[in-house]
Protein backbone atom coordinates (compact mmCIF):
# COMPACT_ATOMS: atom_id res chain seq x y z
CA UNK A 1 0.00 0.00 0.00
CA UNK A 2 2.92 2.56 1.21
CA UNK A 3 4.47 1.78 -2.18
CA UNK A 4 1.36 1.96 -4.37
CA UNK A 5 0.92 5.84 -3.07
CA UNK A 6 4.88 6.38 -3.71
CA UNK A 7 4.52 5.37 -6.84
CA UNK A 8 1.06 7.20 -7.59
CA UNK A 9 3.14 10.72 -5.74
CA UNK A 10 5.71 10.17 -8.48
CA UNK A 11 3.08 9.70 -11.17
CA UNK A 12 1.41 12.81 -10.12
CA UNK A 13 4.82 14.97 -9.88
CA UNK A 14 5.99 13.52 -13.07
CA UNK A 15 2.29 14.69 -14.66
CA UNK A 16 2.77 18.44 -12.89
CA UNK A 17 5.91 19.08 -14.77
CA UNK A 18 4.12 17.96 -18.48
CA UNK A 19 1.19 19.72 -17.67
CA UNK A 20 3.58 23.21 -16.40
CA UNK A 21 5.63 22.29 -19.36
CA UNK A 22 2.96 21.89 -22.03
CA UNK A 23 1.35 24.95 -20.67
CA UNK A 24 4.23 27.19 -20.63
CA UNK A 25 4.22 26.22 -24.94
CA UNK A 26 2.64 28.78 -27.56
CA UNK A 27 0.15 26.07 -28.41
CA UNK A 28 -3.61 27.25 -28.60
CA UNK A 29 -5.03 27.48 -25.42
CA UNK A 30 -7.66 24.95 -26.97
CA UNK A 31 -4.66 22.81 -27.66
CA UNK A 32 -3.40 22.95 -24.29
CA UNK A 33 -6.29 21.60 -22.60
CA UNK A 34 -6.43 18.86 -24.88
CA UNK A 35 -3.33 17.96 -24.31
CA UNK A 36 -4.23 18.28 -20.66
CA UNK A 37 -6.99 15.80 -21.11
CA UNK A 38 -4.67 13.15 -23.01
CA UNK A 39 -1.95 13.47 -20.61
CA UNK A 40 -4.32 12.94 -17.29
CA UNK A 41 -6.47 10.19 -19.60
CA UNK A 42 -3.66 8.24 -20.87
CA UNK A 43 -1.34 8.40 -17.69
CA UNK A 44 -4.06 7.62 -14.85
CA UNK A 45 -5.66 4.07 -15.16
CA UNK A 46 -8.62 5.41 -13.74
CA UNK A 47 -8.93 8.07 -15.48
CA UNK A 48 -11.48 7.05 -17.72
CA UNK A 49 -13.17 10.22 -19.20
CA UNK A 50 -11.53 13.46 -18.42
CA UNK A 51 -12.92 16.86 -19.67
CA UNK A 52 -13.36 20.77 -19.23
CA UNK A 53 -16.81 22.05 -18.82
CA UNK A 54 -16.05 26.06 -19.28
CA UNK A 55 -18.87 28.52 -17.94
CA UNK A 56 -20.17 29.99 -21.21
CA UNK A 57 -19.42 33.85 -21.78
CA UNK A 58 -22.66 34.73 -23.12
CA UNK A 59 -24.86 32.70 -20.20
CA UNK A 60 -22.57 32.68 -17.05
CA UNK A 61 -24.88 29.81 -15.26
CA UNK A 62 -23.72 27.28 -18.00
CA UNK A 63 -21.34 25.27 -18.33
CA UNK A 64 -20.01 24.00 -22.15
CA UNK A 65 -18.18 21.02 -22.65
CA UNK A 66 -14.91 21.98 -23.75
CA UNK A 67 -11.67 19.72 -25.13
CA UNK A 68 -11.64 15.91 -23.26
CA UNK A 69 -10.46 12.40 -23.49
CA UNK A 70 -12.76 9.76 -23.64
CA UNK A 71 -16.25 8.55 -25.47
CA UNK A 72 -18.47 11.15 -26.49
CA UNK A 73 -20.77 12.71 -24.38
CA UNK A 74 -24.29 13.75 -24.76
CA UNK A 75 -24.02 16.29 -21.90
CA UNK A 76 -22.73 19.58 -24.19
CA UNK A 77 -24.30 21.77 -21.79
CA UNK A 78 -25.05 21.77 -18.16
CA UNK A 79 -27.09 24.20 -16.34
CA UNK A 80 -26.26 25.12 -12.66
CA UNK A 81 -27.26 23.05 -9.89
CA UNK A 82 -27.90 20.34 -12.99
CA UNK A 83 -25.84 16.78 -12.23
CA UNK A 84 -22.48 16.67 -10.39
CA UNK A 85 -20.70 19.40 -12.73
CA UNK A 86 -23.98 21.76 -12.27
CA UNK A 87 -23.64 21.49 -8.01
CA UNK A 88 -20.23 21.67 -8.32
CA UNK A 89 -20.64 25.08 -10.26
CA UNK A 90 -22.89 26.56 -7.37
CA UNK A 91 -20.79 25.76 -4.60
CA UNK A 92 -17.25 26.28 -6.28
CA UNK A 93 -16.37 23.02 -3.81
CA UNK A 94 -14.18 19.97 -5.20
CA UNK A 95 -17.21 17.29 -5.53
CA UNK A 96 -15.99 12.92 -5.34
CA UNK A 97 -18.79 10.68 -6.09
CA UNK A 98 -17.71 7.39 -4.60
CA UNK A 99 -20.53 5.70 -5.74
CA UNK A 100 -22.23 7.61 -8.65
CA UNK A 101 -25.56 4.65 -8.59
CA UNK A 102 -26.43 6.70 -4.99
CA UNK A 103 -26.46 10.28 -6.55
CA UNK A 104 -30.04 11.45 -7.42
CA UNK A 105 -28.68 14.70 -8.97
CA UNK A 106 -26.77 12.88 -11.64
CA UNK A 107 -26.42 13.30 -15.60
CA UNK A 108 -25.00 9.57 -16.65
CA UNK A 109 -22.54 9.24 -19.09
CA UNK A 110 -22.51 5.36 -19.44
CA UNK A 111 -23.26 2.81 -17.79
CA UNK A 112 -20.03 2.07 -17.15
CA UNK A 113 -18.79 4.84 -15.09
CA UNK A 114 -18.86 4.60 -11.00
CA UNK A 115 -17.51 7.29 -9.72
CA UNK A 116 -16.61 11.17 -10.62
CA UNK A 117 -14.62 13.51 -9.37
CA UNK A 118 -15.64 17.33 -10.40
CA UNK A 119 -12.40 20.34 -9.31
CA UNK A 120 -14.09 23.52 -9.83
CA UNK A 121 -11.41 25.95 -11.78
CA UNK A 122 -11.13 29.69 -10.13
CA UNK A 123 -9.58 32.63 -11.72
CA UNK A 124 -9.40 35.64 -9.59
CA UNK A 125 -11.81 34.20 -7.49
CA UNK A 126 -14.41 33.78 -10.44
CA UNK A 127 -15.60 30.14 -11.71
CA UNK A 128 -14.29 30.11 -15.17
CA UNK A 129 -14.42 26.16 -15.87
CA UNK A 130 -14.16 22.57 -14.04
CA UNK A 131 -12.17 19.44 -14.79
CA UNK A 132 -14.69 16.48 -15.02
CA UNK A 133 -12.74 13.03 -14.43
CA UNK A 134 -15.41 9.66 -14.65
CA UNK A 135 -13.82 6.22 -13.73
CA UNK A 136 -14.92 2.98 -14.13
CA UNK A 137 -13.97 1.72 -10.61
CA UNK A 138 -15.86 2.37 -7.89
CA UNK A 139 -14.60 4.83 -5.44
CA UNK A 140 -11.80 5.48 -7.39
CA UNK A 141 -10.58 8.92 -5.82
CA UNK A 142 -8.29 9.46 -3.33
CA UNK A 143 -7.32 12.33 -1.14
CA UNK A 144 -4.15 12.38 -3.01
CA UNK A 145 -6.11 13.03 -6.43
CA UNK A 146 -8.38 15.63 -5.01
CA UNK A 147 -4.56 17.38 -4.17
CA UNK A 148 -3.19 16.47 -7.31
CA UNK A 149 -6.30 17.35 -9.25
CA UNK A 150 -6.21 20.85 -7.46
CA UNK A 151 -2.52 21.82 -8.48
CA UNK A 152 -3.50 20.83 -12.13
CA UNK A 153 -6.39 23.32 -12.44
CA UNK A 154 -4.37 26.21 -10.29
CA UNK A 155 -1.44 25.67 -13.17
CA UNK A 156 -4.70 25.59 -16.22
CA UNK A 157 -6.37 28.17 -14.49
CA UNK A 158 -4.44 30.85 -15.94
CA UNK A 159 -5.15 29.68 -19.37
CA UNK A 160 -9.24 30.35 -19.53
N1 LIG B 1 -21.78 13.04 -14.83
C1 LIG B 1 -21.76 14.47 -15.05
C2 LIG B 1 -22.06 14.81 -16.47
C3 LIG B 1 -20.87 14.94 -17.33
S1 LIG B 1 -20.22 13.47 -17.80
O1 LIG B 1 -19.66 12.82 -16.59
C4 LIG B 1 -19.07 13.63 -18.92
C5 LIG B 1 -22.75 15.14 -14.11
O2 LIG B 1 -23.54 14.47 -13.43
O3 LIG B 1 -22.75 16.37 -14.07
Amino acid sequence: MTNNLNNMKELFDSLLSQIDKLVGTSMPTSEKLQAVCDVLHDNVIHYDWVGFYIVDKNNKRELVLGPFAGAPTEHVRIPFGKGICGQAAETREVFVVPDVAKETNYLACSLNVKSEIVVPILNSGELVGELDIDSHKPEAFATEDTEFLRKVVDIVGRLI
